[in-house]
């Protein structure tokens, strides 16, 4: 599905290929927009693994009052040691400077943070963006075709509209807006990330998302107790991928494509990096912050079991033994891996790996991923944590309680604006909206995929337990329904706000859309596929939630 009309298909963006041609000697500069069809094909440069340590992103500092200044910023950036210092990336950060992936917010339930967000992506002039733009999709070009454009989304708070990071509430180089996020929530692994309307791949992509983490007494208490390990072996990891040109430089196809698979594994911002540990427990906050790349992880080919303690948003009810667990994009999970069981020992290595299939419906990743990163076992020290039999109680909310049950089709059609197929909900748009939700009301959602690709759905403003895995089956008048039922992963039971939608799987969930307003009559949330290529599509909308 890669667009011909607009695309230029040129492989690299300016200023990777003027540096290019400045190395290399060669100076034939295609005008954009003109250049040989060559898509990108080639691979990044051959790195070897686990040659770099595992960073760990380092948490804002409020100023006195409590609040922040965080601004987005162009630097360059070590993914690894081979390549140095020399690809250019977008981070956020504050006056200790900007980083990717960007600092941790680690923030109290039940505190304020107020946020002034800026936009510094002040890059060459003239540019209009690090990447090329692809003016095909809907909200790309703003206004005078400057699109370092750009919006800040808490993925998983329950928040205000003005909070939210609106796709629209633009803010273009030299502007800021402050945020006020009012967190009332339990403590969860949530993240913050671009979500410019029709840029969000791009701006991701450059690097713009980072953790935020809610802290609260019931989860301190268990740390305090022993029953979970303490902060000092709590890391988050975030996994995503990327494809490098030859001098390093991230490379993205210019031409619209309804998907991205990278061949360098990125973990924290480092490529395939490695992390000495204590034969101990560790928790893993586990994020998939890619674009389009789903991960099945599992620890060494034997799959050593470990547990799943917390979900998008906060603990589960009791710890869950796996063998592995599937992330699409979005999704988080909240790991327990003790380094001291199962026959480990100082002096060994055990590789995280990636086992989920490289077929994606008609879509083949033809760069599958295999290793994430390496754990080194070293030292001696154990530890005296207990995980509980029990976590966090979760009441099940009922679905007679439910005022509304909406069916979205996830399709893709031929769409006469683009002149080729664009991934829909509903075959409808952004700026259509046909779903009004009382607020405080129980609603359920069936999200009917009727394609062969997996979209990670996810809705903003609630947390949604998952009622049901189906198979999609069309009944004796035509109607879609739920067959077959396939059965919810070991961390699908808890709390969620991005849940798996396989190839004709017709999954249920069930929701409480209790708004945070004050004082209006009404505000709008965007509901989407947080595969980003399929959201810059047009497969997010947006449900109008009425107070009265
Ligand atoms: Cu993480 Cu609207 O997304
Ligand atoms: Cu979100
Ligand atoms: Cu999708």
């Amino acid at each position: 599905m890669a667009r011909s009309r607009y695309g230029s298909g040129w492989p690299l963006n300016r200023r990777d290929f003027l540096k290019t041609t400045v190395a290399g000697g060669a100076a034939l500069m295609l005008p954009l927009g003109f250049g040989a069809r060559t898509a990108h094909g080639g691979e990044s440069p051959a790195l070897d693994h686990f040659i770099d340590p595992l960073p760990i992103p380092r948490i804002f500092n409020p100023s006195p009052d409590g609040s922040y200044v965080i601004a987005t910023q162009q630097l360059q950036h070590e993914l690894h040691s081979h390549i140095g210092p020399m690809t250019t990336v977008w981070g956020y950060g504050d006056s200790e400077g900007a980083a990717f992936p960007g600092p941790t917010f680690e923030v109290r339930s039940g505190t304020l943070t107020r946020v002034r967000w800026q936009n510094q992506l002040a890059i060459d002039p003239g540019a209009s963006h690090f990447l090329e733009i692809d003016p095909s999709v809907l909200g790309a070009v703003h206004g005078a075709e400057d699109n370092r454009k750009m919006v800040v989304h808490l993925h998983g708070g329950h928040i205000t509209q003005a909070a939210d990071g609106y796709p629209e509430d633009t803010l273009l180089p030299g502007q800021e807006a402050v945020y006020d996020y009012l967190i009332d929530q339990d403590a969860a692994t949530l993240w913050y990330h671009d979500h410019a309307l029709g840029n969000t791949r791009l701006n991701v992509y450059m690097g713009l998302a980072g953790f935020f983490l809610v802290r609260d007494d019931f989860e301190d208490n268990l740390i305090a107790t022993g029953q979970l390990p303490d902060k000092a072996h709590e890391i988050p990891l975030v996994l995503q991928d990327r494809r490098l040109n030859k001098v390093g430089g991230l490379a993205y196809d210019s031409q619209f494509d309804d998907s991205f698979f990278g061949d360098v594994m990125v973990v924290n911002g480092k490529a395939w990096p490695y992390m000495q540990v204590e034969p101990r427990q560790y928790r893993f906050r586990v994020l998939n912050g890619s674009n389009s790349r789903s991960y099945t992880l599992q620890l060494g080919a034997d799959m050593l079991p470990f547990k799943i303690i917390g979900t998008d948003q906060g603990l589960l009810p009791a710890p869950l033994t796996v063998s592995s667990v599937t992330l699409t994009p979005g999704e988080r999970a909240d790991l327990i891996i003790d380094f001291g069981a199962g026959g480990l020992a100082s002096g060994d290595d055990i590789t995280l790996l990636n086992t989920h299939p490289s077929r994606h419906g008609e879509k083949v990743d033809e760069t599958p991923i295999r290793d994430i990163m390496q754990f080194r076992i070293f030292g001696s020290a154990s530890d005296e944590v207990i995980l509980p039999d029990e976590l966090r109680p979760i009441t099940r909310l009922d679905t007679a309680e439910a005022v509304t049950e909406r069916n979205f089709k996830l399709e893709d059609k031929y769409d006469p604006r683009v002149d080729d197929s664009e991934w829909f909900i509903n075959d409808m748009h952004w700026h259509e909206i046909t779903d009004v939700v009382q607020n405080g009301t129980v609603e359920i959602w069936n999200w009917v995929n009727k394609s062969e690709m997996v979209h990670p759905m996810h809705i903003h403003l609630v947390k949604f337990q998952v009622v049901g895995r189906y198979r999609l089956t069309e009944n004796r008048k035509g109607k879609l329904v739920p067959g077959a039922n396939l059965g919810l992963d070991p961390h699908e039971t808890g709390w969620k706000d991005t849940v798996r939608v396989g190839p004709h799987e017709f999954v249920q969930v069930i929701a409480r859309f209790a708004g945070r307003a004050t004082g209006l009559s009404e505000e709008l949330f965007p509901f989407h596929c947080h595969i980003l290529e399929h959201e810059d599509h047009e497969m997010m909308r947006q449900f109008r939630l009425v107070y009265d």
